[in-house]
């Protein structure tokens, strides 16, 4: 039996709170398929007893292979680059990552996901390929400068507290070799977050309320009302890392307008199939 994880909530920052509850099922004896049932609802919103590992690797490769299209990526010289995946979770689309890419350095604030991330990748990836690294503080990748070619995030910096998120946007470039790529995935404002956002806030600081707080970070409706945690613009994250970049792209929902004012030389493409409340920030690293 392994020794439990430290539980202290206290100790933990309340935003990491539900990923630390979801890792703690995670690392138990149980099988892939078992804890895909239990916890995979954290990272693709799927639930149902017929889910098993290897339908939930499928929704990444899938995933992987719609997003390199749509944001005009497939020319990228994958098979001699090293990726860094920010916010792996247990590998779902990491596997197919390891795939395409020579090297993937997956990283979660979660040590319990990297875990069962390198047994999905043994499993239906390239591990030898694979090193996973634990972003402790949820903002600081423990990666040297300039290592990577690529840093790709989806729907992690969303869960992060504003300054976190802007936090390893920094770090993304710092990593990122000059002439290497930023792919990040952000959340933006839609009408219904007049009422998420607050509401998220109210159960954020729920969590660390005695006998109910544990259980409100780690049942379904409640964490997904928490983990509303913030709503950045492309002006917002331009305005901090513009002068580090080069040939910006956003690309945003065909079904929405999206608003970019940076002085910045930007190119903004409104592509069908990007979820209208995401927007990515392609960009290259100056
Ligand atoms: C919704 S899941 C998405 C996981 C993966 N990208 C996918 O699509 O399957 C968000 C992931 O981000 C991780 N995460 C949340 N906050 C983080 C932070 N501050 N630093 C690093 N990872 C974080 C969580 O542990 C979780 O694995």
């Amino acid at each position: 039996m392994k020794p439990r994880r430290g539980l202290g909530r206290s100790t933990h920052h309340p935003f990491h709170l539900p990923w630390i509850d979801a890792g703690n099922l995670t690392d138990n004896e149980s099988s892939a398929d078992d804890v895909v049932r239990e916890t995979g609802w954290v990272f693709n919103n799927e639930t149902g007893d017929e889910l098993t590992l290897e339908k939930f690797v499928k929704t990444g490769e899938n995933e992987v292979r719609l997003f390199l299209r749509l944001l005009q990526l497939e020319k990228f010289p994958f098979a001699t680059s090293t990726l860094i995946e920010i916010g792996s979770g247990i590998g779902r689309m990491t596997a197919a990552f390891t795939r395409r890419f020579n090297k993937v350095i997956a990283c979660d604030v979660d040590s319990a996901f990297l875990e069962r991330c390198r047994q999905t990748v043994a499993a239906f990836g390239r591990v030898d390929g694979l090193t996973t690294s634990h972003v402790a503080d949820g903002k600081s990748l423990p990666i040297a400068d300039k290592s990577v070619d690529m840093a790709f995030s989806y729907i992690t910096l969303q869960h992060c507290q504003t300054r976190d998120a802007l936090g390893l946007i920094g770090e993304a470039i710092r990593v990122t070799r000059q002439g290497g790529l930023i792919v990040l995935n952000f959340r933006t404002w839609v009408k219904g977050d007049v009422l998420l956002v607050p509401l998220g806030y109210l159960i954020r600081s729920m969590w660390r309320l005695p006998l109910i707080g544990g259980s409100l970070s780690r049942w379904r409706w409640s964490t997904r009302l928490g983990w509303q945690a913030n709503r950045l613009k492309p002006d917002t994250v331009l305005a901090e890392f513009e002068n580090k970049l080069d040939k910006i792209r956003i690309f945003h929902s065909v079904k929405r307008s999206l608003s970019v004012t940076t002085k910045a030389t930007v190119e903004v493409l409104p592509t069908n199939r990007i979820n209208p409340s995401h927007w990515w920030l392609v960009a290259q690293v100056s």
